[in-house]
């Protein structure tokens, strides 16, 4: 644990260091949980975009784009259950004065129940060797199975209370559990109280409540108002899909783990319109899809684990999260949800207008089932930066930092280095880069030792180093060092761009 506390630290640090994440208004002491991206930050988040979109839009032909606004008619959330239901159960600590969510003091206890599991595993590992089977052991283990018994008892007991909505019961099992302020380590706690989550804000000049507006808290509900639009001007025949990247905002009380959980963030979500009766089997489409999405981008499969919902939100009749072992443990990164018609019939009974689909086949109308997948960019830009940065020792005991992204997801996807800074090299590679740019983020760079330079371009992900030299003058040559092997080889120029492209796509 203390190594992966090691890592984020770095994670935060390196962010900052390289120009990938900076802390919002920092010249003002910063923004709770409102986090900037820097220049290369942005060109690794909007490549998480493009690979996104491509494979949602593009590569599906019955899935299109919308980028709806971020101000929406009030009644939206009200018909959402927005306004009624989304909040945060909150509890203060009297002796500390610090505010906290009482589902995550709950979780958190579940979770270090699971780390003392995991310590259990850890020594029966060293004792047993390779003969070590966890499967085995924590089906079989006493003390394990007595922890798991109770973190199943917590779970259970907890969901029952979320679900009744019962606060006093929230409180009553946080008194039980004997959890403890972490400032003052005292049981000192307040009543537990609901929170909501919107932010609000006013629209013209008339200051009357029928002005206040939320910022939106989820785009999900930019598709569904736009269900009509999109269906008849795009001719659109179930199933189909609109996808949307956008902001969202959310008062979080607890808002910590860097840009894990923020005020402000990204969504990118697409709603799945199925013939009722399907969803079902939607659902385990795309639950299966989305997984090959992640898995694409070279991460090990164990780094991912499905979070079956056993208890369904009252519209829901199937959930499941994507979780990913982030430097402080799995937790969710994407969530896949069937949401049955519940969205669009609580606008259809708010907005008066009909939200239903003629289906030609089988001639009949309907409201749509839908399945949603709904994913954080920031969440997801943490996992692939937190899984890339890596420490390497080489061979000659040196280290070095790398950050090992995928290179369809680099920054830049090549540094155009001249050995030295003359001879007529500087104006070679800017040739170099003139022929790279149109196709890609290049970066050019003449400072310090070529080592140097090669260890700047390693520690923010350039996939290629492009090393212009004496012998380029004479016969065009250059040599191209990868990131990972840190092995050259040399080539023509006219072969840089074939060579880029097939090894960044
Ligand atoms: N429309 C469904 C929806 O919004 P959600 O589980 O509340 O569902 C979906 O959010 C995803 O948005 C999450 O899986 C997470 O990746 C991301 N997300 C939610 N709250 C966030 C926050 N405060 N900061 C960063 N990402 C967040």
């Amino acid at each position: 644990m203390a190594n992966q506390e090691e890592l984020f630290k770095k994670v935060v640090a390196h962010a900052k260091e390289y120009g990938f994440i900076f802390p919002s208004s920092e010249i003002y002491d910063g923004l709770g949980a409102v986090y900037d991206y820097g220049q290369l930050g942005v060109e690794l988040k909007n490549n998480i975009k493009q690979y996104w979109w491509r494979s949602m839009v593009q590569f599906h032909e019955n899935i299109v784009g919308l980028d709806s606004a971020i101000f929406m008619h009030p009644r939206i959330w009200k018909a959402s259950g927005h306004v009624d239901a989304f909040n945060d159960p909150l509890i203060d600590n009297r002796d500390s004065k610090k505010r906290y969510r009482a589902d995550v003091l709950i979780e958190d206890h579940m979770a270090k129940i699971e780390d003392k599991i995991n310590k259990e595993c850890e020594k029966a590992h060293k004792r047993f060797g390779e003969a070590f089977d966890r499967q085995q052991f924590v089906t079989t283990n006493a003390r394990v199975l007595d922890y798991q018994r109770q973190i199943d008892e917590i779970r259970a007991r907890y969901a029952e209370l979320m679900n009744a909505n019962d606060l006093d019961g929230l409180k009553q099992l946080i008194l039980d559990l004997g959890i403890v302020c972490p400032i003052s380590g005292t049981r000192n706690w307040t009543d537990v109280r609901q929170f909501n989550l919107m932010f609000a804000t006013k629209m013209g000049s008339v200051i009357d409540d029928s002005d206040t507006l939320y910022l939106r808290p989820e785009t999900a509900q930019g598709i569904f108002v736009n269900f009509l639009n999109v269906q008849k001007s795009g001719r659109m025949k179930i199933p189909f899909g609109i996808a949307q990247i956008g902001k969202a905002f959310r008062n979080e009380i607890v808002a910590r783990q860097f840009i894990f959980r923020m005020r402000e963030f990204e969504q990118m979500e697409m709603q799945f319109f199925v013939r009722p009766g399907s969803e079902l089997e939607w659902f385990n489409y795309w639950k299966e899809e989305r997984l090959r999405w992640h898995l694409a981008l070279g991460i090990p499969r164990e780094k991912y684990r499905y979070h079956d919902h056993e208890k369904l939100a009252h519209y829901a009749n199937a959930a499941t999260d994507i979780e990913f072992e982030f430097p402080f443990g799995f937790k969710e990164l994407e969530g896949i949800h069937s949401r049955t018609d519940f969205d669009l019939k609580r606008h259809s009974e708010f907005s008066g207008k009909k939200l239903q689909y003629f289906d030609p086949d089988l001639n009949e109308s309907y409201t749509p089932y839908v399945i949603e997948t709904s994913i954080g960019l920031d969440r997801t830009f943490l996992a692939i930066f937190s899984h890339a940065l890596m420490e390497e020792t080489l061979e000659d005991g040196s280290t070095r930092t790398v950050l090992n992204l995928p290179p369809m997801l680099a920054p830049y996807k090549a540094a155009v280095l001249p050995l030295v800074k003359k001879d007529g090299l500087p104006e070679k590679a800017r040739e170099i880069v003139d022929l790279l740019k149109n196709h890609y983020m290049v970066q050019y760079d003449e400072k310090d030792a070529i080592g140097r330079r090669y260890r700047r371009q390693d520690a923010i992900g350039t996939p290629f180093c492009i090393t212009v030299d004496n012998d380029t003058l004479a016969d065009g040559s250059v040599t191209v060092r990868r990131r990972d092997t840190m092995q050259q080889e040399r080539m023509p120029i006219d072969n840089l761009l074939m060579y880029i492209h097939n090894n960044t796509h």
